[in-house]
């Protein structure tokens, strides 16, 4: 179904809409307990987030659009021509425009996202911004296979574009399963170009997980806040922690909010006792090597034809096709 938002179309394919609440209650049940990072990304946590981006020690998005930059041209290259862009999550949009700029007549861009308001939203600033391209929104779960809408001048291929390193947030069986469902979604002759953040020295990392300013503590908290409006749970926020490490045998930043006392937490009726010092997992963010990676792509049917990385290795950009 198409609805319209001012001179733009957006598809709705009617994702069913998160199960907030028993993800809550599950996580909170287990051992250790644990919170789903997808929750993060309410307004406010998408303002922190975009904020993050600009943290000193945050280097993911500087590097990765540094790599954009540079190696845009060779990256259009090996794409090809007449491309429609699968965006997999409505970003700030400065990536996408260095994307769209360096390809050759790029026929269309697709912005996909579960959140209406978040598409909405990109719709607005995609409708200023990219005037020669066309832009079909589509409202849809991007972790299952999509049939994308029909670009009023044919497209001679699909470019999946999932920048950011947020496949680092799945895990490793959850990023195959989505992988799987990119493979579906770019048909036989596309292709996936995939951001992922790579290993490096521990310093670096925690760093960038635990910035001077406190903007990743706060935002981390901030999925306490959202949980207490939109669950009614009463999680007390001056009573957990951030904290950030990282398991290089797993290659991951794990975050947890640690608990600051003993405490009991109410979620609709129910009760959940923290003792002080316990730690809720509440995030992972995978660190690639060339081979962890391939792996995952191979357990999707799919292959690298081609890689980028920035002079110090500390992010990558890689080209997957059908095996
Ligand atoms: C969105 N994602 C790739 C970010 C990351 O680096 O894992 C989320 C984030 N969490 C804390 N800082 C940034």
């Amino acid at each position: 179904m198409n609805t319209a938002t001012s001179q733009i179309a957006i598809t709705d394919l009617h994702p069913s809409p998160d199960d907030i609440l028993g993800d809550v209650l599950a996580g909170l049940s287990g051992k250790p307990k644990r919170l789903p990072s997808k929750y993060f990304y309410d307004r406010r946590g998408s303002e922190l987030f975009e904020l993050i981006t600009r943290q000193p020690e945050y280097y993911p998005t500087r590097v990765e659009l540094a790599l954009i930059a540079d190696s845009g041209l060779e990256m259009a290259a090996a794409v090809g021509p007449h491309a429609h862009v699968v965006e997999y999550g409505s970003g700030s949009g400065r990536k996408t425009r260095l994307l769209l700029d360096a390809l050759v007549d790029p026929v269309a861009y697709t912005p996909v996202e579960i959140s209406r308001s978040a598409l909405l939203a990109s719709v607005e600033r995609l409708d200023r911004e990219f005037d020669k391209v066309e832009v079909l929104p589509v409202c849809a779960d991007f972790t299952q296979p999509l049939a994308l809408p029909e670009p009023a001048n044919p497209a001679e291929r699909v470019l999946l574009f999932f920048p950011g390193s947020t496949l680092g947030n799945f895990t490793h069986d959850e990023s195959v399963r989505l992988l799987l469902a990119m493979r579906e979604t770019m048909g036989e002759h596309g292709s996936a170009l995939i951001g992922i953040d790579l290993q490096k020295s521990p310093e670096l990392l925690v760093a960038a997980y635990n910035d001077a300013a406190g903007v990743t503590a706060e935002f981390t908290l901030n999925l306490l806040a959202r949980l207490n409006r939109e669950v009614g749970s009463d999680f007390d926020l001056d009573g957990f922690a951030h904290r950030a490490v990282y398991e290089p045998a797993v290659g991951r930043i794990e975050t947890f909010l640690d608990s600051l006392s003993d405490q009991v937490v109410r979620v609709q009726g129910r009760q959940f006792a923290f003792a002080a010092g316990e730690a809720m997992q509440v995030e992972y963010s995978h660190k690639y090597t060339d081979a962890s990676f391939n792996e995952l792509a191979a357990r999707a049917g799919l292959e690298v034809a081609r890689s980028w990385n920035d002079p110090r290795d500390w992010f990558g950009l890689r080209l997957l096709q059908r095996t």
